[in-house]
């Protein structure tokens, strides 16, 4: 059985100030919700002072994104090893950082070849743009973002890997996916394609999270499907009674 997965993307939200605030409020109530793997992303300014709070929960600690370089003259970015030094988990290829800096397909590669280096857990996003959804091609897109994406990791890493189904049109909109639609692109697409990469077995151990619109509302029909391991949600993980919501909904519907 897959534990289920819910992270917290902050995206740019939360001073330091502020991640203090609503970490220490947030934090007590999810530790509580054991049996779900939960994960807070806060922005890199605030990734120590969280990862203090964290300190003796049960609860995880990630990044939105890395360099795939070890150290250098690579202005502005950060390296593996810093997220390493606070973090068990890094956010790739978020659909935000491939329509606004440039990360393809390639650049997903290497920065997740660079997580199963350092022994980060990363949680990679694929997904389809509305123009795509609208002229059917989503099958084809996910297939082959899952495909480059995690070319070349090794089946002993592969199990690690947490691959999040976020479908442009749903991150930010309110306008989330149906659980079905969401259902036949995780467990029709995804997963055959973790088959065909690292075969059926590893394929089983991955964690497939639905992200888009996802509210402690409309969780559980996410969760009621059988390929819907968890969720990567955004602007409900600012919000305690939201995201402890979720989780919440996770624990019950995967009965953990
Ligand atoms: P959202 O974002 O929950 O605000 O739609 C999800 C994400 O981008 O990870």
């Amino acid at each position: 059985m897959r534990t289920p997965f819910v992270a917290g993307n902050w995206k740019m939200n939360k001073t330091i100030a502020e991640a203090r605030e609503l970490v220490s409020t947030m934090a007590p109530q999810l530790n509580a919700l054991t049996g779900v793997e939960r994960v807070l992303c806060p922005p890199f300014v605030a990734l120590n002072e969280v990862s203090s709070l964290l300190k003796g929960t049960g609860l995880g600690l990630g990044a939105q994104n890395m360099h795939w370089e070890e150290k250098g003259a690579f202005t502005g970015e950060v390296s593996p090893a810093m997220v390493k030094e606070l973090c068990g988990y890094v956010i790739l290829g978020h659909s935000e950082r491939r329509a606004y800096f440039g990360e393809t397909d390639e650049t997903v590669n290497r920065k997740l070849l660079a997580a199963q280096k350092f022994d980060l857990t990363p949680i990679v996003c694929v997904g389809e743009t509305l123009e795509q959804y609208g002229s059917n091609r989503t099958r084809e897109v996910v297939s082959s973002q899952t495909l480059l994406g995690l070319k070349g990791i090794s089946p002993e890493f592969a199990p690690r890997i947490v691959v999040a189904y976020e479908p442009v049109w749903a991150i930010g909109t309110g306008k989330a996916s149906s659980g079905a639609n969401a259902q036949s692109v995780q467990g029709g697409v995804i997963r055959p394609a973790l088959a065909e990469l690292f075969g059926a077995d590893a394929a089983q151990a991955i964690r497939i999270l639905y992200g888009g619109s996802v509210t402690a509302s409309n969780a559980a029909e996410f969760f009621s499907q059988p390929d819907i391991d968890g969720a990567l949600v955004g602007g409900a993980s600012l919000k305690v009674d939201e995201f402890v919501g979720i989780v919440t909904q996770a624990k019950s519907e995967k009965g953990v």
